[in-house]
């Protein structure tokens, strides 16, 4: 975006080698507060922490799994956390998680302090093929899902297709079903090539998983280049399945 530059590094393993990169899009950050949840903080936070200089001060919040965190009442405590460990606006937040996490975050760094650095580690499929890329962020409201929010794009994405191992079967069909939108709106090519690969992408096979990622993400971004801020109906077209989802998600209460 022209005011609004920002990288998605995608890749195996990846972690340590993006660290440089990592820091200096936040150079002056003295704290960085990790936002995750029970399940992601097991299985990967320890990844994260080693990343992190010394001489950052580190704060972890997380959160229990699933979507009913996503209301105003968490955005609250976050904010309260923030304040009281006095997050000044060259902090970041790091948001390690899935779509939930993510737009949780991302919501957080947006009214913090009026905005705040944010870095996204995607830990699901999902994730880093649609909600970590392209700066909606949000919480769901008893009228409807993600009704509450703004648009705020972060300082970095890191897809690690590594952390998808331990992705359960049906989280990577949930991203496997996001990701053949992306065929199916744009490249009947890459939905023949998604179909002929199925059994490939869904056994976590790594090179196939990068290819999707980055076709996804390269799809994304020409749409939101086109309409950031959802108003001409060219980013609608990224809500293909979305729209009919979130009303089943409302009326069983998330
Ligand atoms: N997830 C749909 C969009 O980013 O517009």
């Amino acid at each position: 975006l022209k005011n609004n530059f920002y990288q998605v590094i995608v890749g195996s393993n990846i972690l340590k080698k993006t660290k440089k990169i990592i820091f200096s899009k936040i150079k002056h950050a003295k704290k960085i507060f990790i936002i995750t949840d029970t399940e992601i903080k097991r299985l990967h936070l320890k990844k994260i922490l080693n990343l992190v200089p010394k001489k950052i001060i580190i704060k972890t919040i997380t959160l229990n799994s699933g979507e009913k965190a996503k209301e105003l009442q968490t955005i609250n405590k976050i904010l309260n956390f923030l304040l009281k460990n006095k997050v000044s606006r060259n902090d970041a937040i790091f948001g390690l998680g899935g779509g939930v996490i993510g737009d949780i975050s991302g919501f957080v760094a947006s009214i913090a302090l009026r905005g705040i650095n944010l870095v996204h580690f995607p830990t699901t499929l999902l994730a880093q093929v649609d909600s970590s890329v392209g700066g909606k962020t949000g919480v769901n409201s008893s009228y409807g899902k993600n009704l509450i929010g703004t648009f705020y794009q972060p300082k970095l994405v890191v897809c690690d297709i590594n952390l998808l191992n331990s992705l359960p079967k049906r989280q990577l069909i949930s991203g496997y079903a996001e990701v053949i939108k992306y065929g199916l709106i744009n490249d009947k090519i890459f939905f023949n090539w998604l179909e002929k690969n199925i059994k490939k992408i869904l056994n976590n096979n790594q090179s196939a998983l990068i290819e999707v990622v980055k076709k996804s993400v390269i799809t994304k971004k020409n749409i939101v280049l086109k309409d950031e801020k959802d108003l001409n109906n060219t980013r609608a077209l990224l809500n293909l399945g979305h729209t009919y989802g979130h009303s089943m998600e409302k009326c069983s209460k998330y």
